[in-house]
């Protein structure tokens, strides 16, 4: 079969509610990826920092066989060892707290908004406020805490509820904390919305704030976390923890899974028995991978990793901005990278993609780059090339 004759395949039976390249892959290993007529492509936006460790990463492929074979799902009123240990493994790389399993980042989010509102409905506070331009989801509640109005458009009426400010604007998120305020959510490193990395004052500020008036601090660490930016989560640049962190995308390492972590400094008894689940969170396939993941990053030394190649990708970008005016800036942190263009950027991923190259372009003129954690140096250079003639096309043109 030919990438053309999936492609009608989709067109015939799939709702069509992505923006899609008629390009069916089939085989993965590392940062390559191939599709069905065999062509292969360097990844620098793996699964959308699902893939984080890069494509089929052999300690997560083999963990999944394992498990396979000997159990794969177990309802969530019963017991299974892998979510057991799983929800250990995270407490122990990141604070003190007890762990919610869910399947995707969305969800880790609603579960996140729930506990809020649950937590706030004793003193009759459930508002939360979210950033301009953050992206929590597409959900309802994860879509409207979400803020960007594109993305709200034909779903009215939206849940109420959701307050938005200014991302790295502390007096301006301070004059919307109100007595119905229950919690300021947000992501240290605003990923579809640019790029943006939270200032550490402002982060300073905002958990002073929550400590103050008695909020809780919610970080989406969906993309962030799980070492992407050269710690195990972003958080743990500034020198503070949040209340409740969600976590997805590479905590998977490709199977879906998504957790909410709540932090024991919350004394209540939040979601209770009954007040919230999923049939399939935290099942010992995923589980199991998501273990391995952990794993894999310790063994491997990918923190490391992501620090030195972070570093050698950035300054590669950054020779690229003295090459090229059409670069404005570039920023980010460890392996989440963005190249901020005077142009828009699609027509860029697009000859990148030609010559084999998969990248990302998010608010029209951002580049997203953000390769597997497991990068090297040589493959950083191959990426760059194919990036550096693609530039060069649109200073031309
Ligand atoms: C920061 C952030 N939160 C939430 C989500 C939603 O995750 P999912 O697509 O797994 O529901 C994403 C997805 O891109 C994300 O980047």
């Amino acid at each position: 079969m030919k990438n053309k004759d999936i492609d009608h395949m989709y067109k015939t039976y799939v709702l069509p509610t992505y923006t899609q390249k008629p390009i069916c892959f089939v085989k993965g290993k590392g940062s390559r990826i191939w599709d069905i007529e065999g062509k292969s492509y360097l990844d620098f936006f793996p699964g959308w920092a699902v893939s984080g460790l890069g494509h089929c990463h052999p300690m997560v492929s083999q963990a999944i066989k394992e498990q396979a074979r000997k159990l794969l799902h177990v309802p969530n009123n019963f017991q299974n060892l892998k979510q057991a240990q799983l929800a250990q493994e995270i407490v122990k790389r990141s604070f003190p707290g007890r762990v919610f399993f869910c399947n995707s980042g969305a969800e880790a989010n609603e579960a996140a908004i729930k506990f809020a509102r649950k937590w706030g409905s004793k003193s009759g506070r459930y508002e939360i406020i979210t950033m301009n331009q953050s992206f929590h989801g597409r959900t309802l509640a994860t879509l409207t805490a979400t803020g960007q109005k594109k993305f709200h458009e034909g779903f009215d009426p939206l849940p109420g509820g959701f307050q938005y400010g200014e991302f790295n604007r502390f007096d301006q998120i301070q004059k919307l904390v109100s007595g119905k305020t229950a919690a300021i959510m947000l992501e240290p490193i605003q990923g579809e919305g640019g790029i943006r990395v939270a200032e550490p004052d402002f982060l300073k500020k905002i958990k002073v704030l929550c400590e103050e008036k008695k909020l809780l601090l919610i970080f989406d660490e969906v993309q962030t976390g799980m070492g992407r930016t050269g710690k195990w989560f972003a958080y743990q640049h500034y020198d503070l923890e949040p209340d409740l962190m969600t976590l997805a995308k590479t905590l998977g390492g490709g199977a879906p899974i998504g957790a909410l972590v709540a932090h024991s400094r919350i004394k209540e008894e939040v979601l209770t028995p009954g007040t919230h689940a999923s049939t399939y969170g935290g099942n010992p396939l995923a589980a199991g991978a998501s273990l391995a993941v952990f794993k894999a990053i310790a063994r491997e030394r990918l923190l490391e990793n992501v620090k030195h190649m972070g570093t050698y990708l950035k300054d590669a970008l950054l020779e690229l901005k003295k090459k090229h005016a059409v670069i404005r800036d570039v920023r980010g942190l460890g392996l989440m990278l963005g190249l901020e263009l005077a142009v828009p950027g699609t027509a860029i991923v697009d000859r990148c993609l030609a010559n084999g190259l998969l990248i990302n372009c998010t608010q029209g003129n951002v580049l997203r780059i953000m390769p597997a954690m497991t990068v090297s140096k040589r493959l950083i250079d191959q990426a760059m090339r194919i990036l550096d003639a693609a530039l060069g096309e649109a200073n031309e043109g």
